[in-house]
């Protein structure tokens, strides 16, 4: 294990310096410091997610860098790019924003273009400290608050965790840019109780909800709540709480829709019709996401609810449930 720490301790050290780099460029550079006064951060905001800029060229964090780390380790915490010999700095002319661990120290970095180039956003790449598919932007900071956390609110990109953030709603985090998986919501149940999942408003978003409740499900045990809060097609958190504020906002949450209320109305709008077919399609496809559900009360009053719905006992539901989750052959 000792030895395990010791090759990472001078991952964590590049990172921290390249993370101070950014930040020093960033107070150097007027144009990255209108960009982000323009899209509404304070300074304070900025400071509070440690926002950097990489600049323009193809050495500078290298040349700075490199004489206290060496160009193998800078290499190996994904700060640079290598193209057939030559090595070169992998954020250039970007917007930085640092990612941390649990402890608050740097493990990676997201870097937004300041205009409309692409990749519009860029990750570090994996190394053995960043892992994009588990980590959640914002959550360091979220616990970090003042505020005891009740709820964490999940959003899309870093922008809305930091536009919500700078609007007094602290408790955001993201994924990155990757969907929400069974193991990130482990992470945050084990933290909070109540989740809730920011969704547009569109079919899109209502799909990607459809998704997000199926990796919920697994880890929804009674005591624990998830809800979704959809905006109006086109908007993301960040947009809606510049334009609507954060009354709106959290009016939106309040009427948040409760998970098992999102299932019963989705499958219901997915099976209109009034005959036995269409009541037994429904039976049908409530039978994968429920299959996964904890037996308990939240899973009880939601096959009471099913079995309102389509005319029959709640034991039967039941049965056709165990029938459904059984795998074919
Ligand atoms: P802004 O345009 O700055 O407001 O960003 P946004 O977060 O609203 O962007 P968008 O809704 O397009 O994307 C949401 C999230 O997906 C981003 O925060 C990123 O994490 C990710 N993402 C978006 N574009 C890219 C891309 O080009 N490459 C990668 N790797 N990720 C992206
Ligand atoms: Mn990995
Ligand atoms: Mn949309
Ligand atoms: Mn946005
Ligand atoms: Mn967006």
């Amino acid at each position: 294990r000792a030895r395990h720490d010791d090759s990472r301790a001078p991952l964590y050290a590049a990172l921290e310096a390249a993370d101070q780099w950014y930040r020093t460029q960033l107070a150097q550079q007027p144009q990255a410091i209108d960009y982000l006064k323009q899209r509404g951060l304070d300074g304070e905001t900025a400071k509070r997610f440690g926002l950097g800029y990489a600049p323009a060229g193809w050495s500078g964090l290298l040349t700075a860098l490199s004489a206290h780390h060496p160009r193998e380790h800078l290499e190996q915490a994904g700060l640079l790019a290598r193209k057939n010999d030559s090595v070169y700095d992998r954020f250039r002319d970007r917007i930085m924003f640092p990612i941390r661990d649990s402890r608050g120290r740097t493990i990676g970095f997201g870097g937004r273009v300041l205009g409309d180039g692409t990749p519009k956003y860029l990750n570090s790449s994996e190394t053995a400290l960043f892992h994009k598919g588990r980590e959640l932007y914002g959550l360091f900071e979220a616990r970090q608050s003042r505020a005891p956390l009740d709820t964490i609110l999940i959003v899309e990109g870093y922008m809305d965790v930091i536009g919500l953030a700078q609007s007094g709603i602290v408790n955001a985090v993201a994924t990155l840019g990757t969907a929400t998986t069974r193991e990130h919501l482990q992470r945050l149940f084990r933290v909070v109780d109540r989740l809730v999942f920011c969704f547009d408003g569109d079919r899109a978003g209502r799909q990607a909800a459809w998704r997000a409740l199926e990796h919920a499900l697994p880890v929804m045990t009674d005591g624990r709540e998830a809800a979704f809060l959809f905006l109006p097609d086109g908007e993301d958190p960040d947009s809606f709480i510049r334009r609507h504020g954060k009354e709106a906002f959290a009016q939106r949450q309040q009427h948040a829709t409760a998970l098992s209320r999102f299932l019963l109305d989705e499958l219901s709008q997915r099976h209109t019709g009034n005959s036995m077919e269409a009541r037994a399609a429904l039976l049908k496809e409530a039978g994968m996401p429920l299959r996964e559900l904890d037996p308990g009360a939240l899973k009880n009053q939601i096959i009471d609810a099913i079995a309102l719905e389509t005319r029959m006992s709640p034991e039967r539901v039941t049965q056709a449930l165990r029938r459904a989750s059984t795998p074919a052959t």
